[in-house]
């Protein structure tokens, strides 16, 4: 069954290019209540726990590595169908196949710099947000 929480980040080219204002603006005019949020940036160590599920492709090296970068939000969101809606909101992985008026369709430069995180599934969203959040920081 479908729960209604997803879990985001704004990635480090989207912070560094200063689209954070229109990215959140984009979520909440999607119809997405923020319910926790963090400015903050990740260690290695931290992105290779956090995309571990990656740990045998060939672009986790440069995953992260990028997603160490520089600073990033991370965000729980809550709306029906969130992770569904919240995919649909940011369109696919690489920005060149992204809808247009999907946020990587606007943001995204590329497959790695590609401006937005959005959770896979129920199991997973809830795995994420309570990797950076804990019960009292959810409103
Ligand atoms: P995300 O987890 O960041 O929301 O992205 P996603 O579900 O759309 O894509 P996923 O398959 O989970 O991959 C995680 C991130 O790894 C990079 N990637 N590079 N070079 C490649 O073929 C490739 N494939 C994936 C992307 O930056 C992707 O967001
Ligand atoms: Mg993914």
């Amino acid at each position: 069954m479908a729960t209604n929480r997803t879990f985001t980040m704004i990635k480090p080219d989207a912070v560094a290019n200063g689209h954070v204002g229109a990215i959140l603006d984009d979520m909440i005019k999607g119809g997405f209540k923020i319910v926790a949020m963090k400015y903050t940036k990740l260690s290695p160590e931290m992105a290779g726990k956090f995309y571990a599920v990656h740990k045998e492709r060939g672009f986790f090296g440069e995953l992260v590595e990028f997603m160490s970068s520089g600073p990033i939000v991370a965000a729980i969101l809550e709306k029906d169908n969130a992770v569904e809606d919240f995919r649909k909101l940011i369109g696919a992985t690489d920005p060149a196949k992204a809808e247009p008026g999907t946020i990587r369709n606007k943001y995204a430069k590329s497959i790695d710099a590609n401006a937005v995180h959005g959770s896979d599934s129920d199991e997973n969203a809830a795995i994420e947000g309570s990797f950076y959040f804990t019960a009292f920081e959810q409103f």
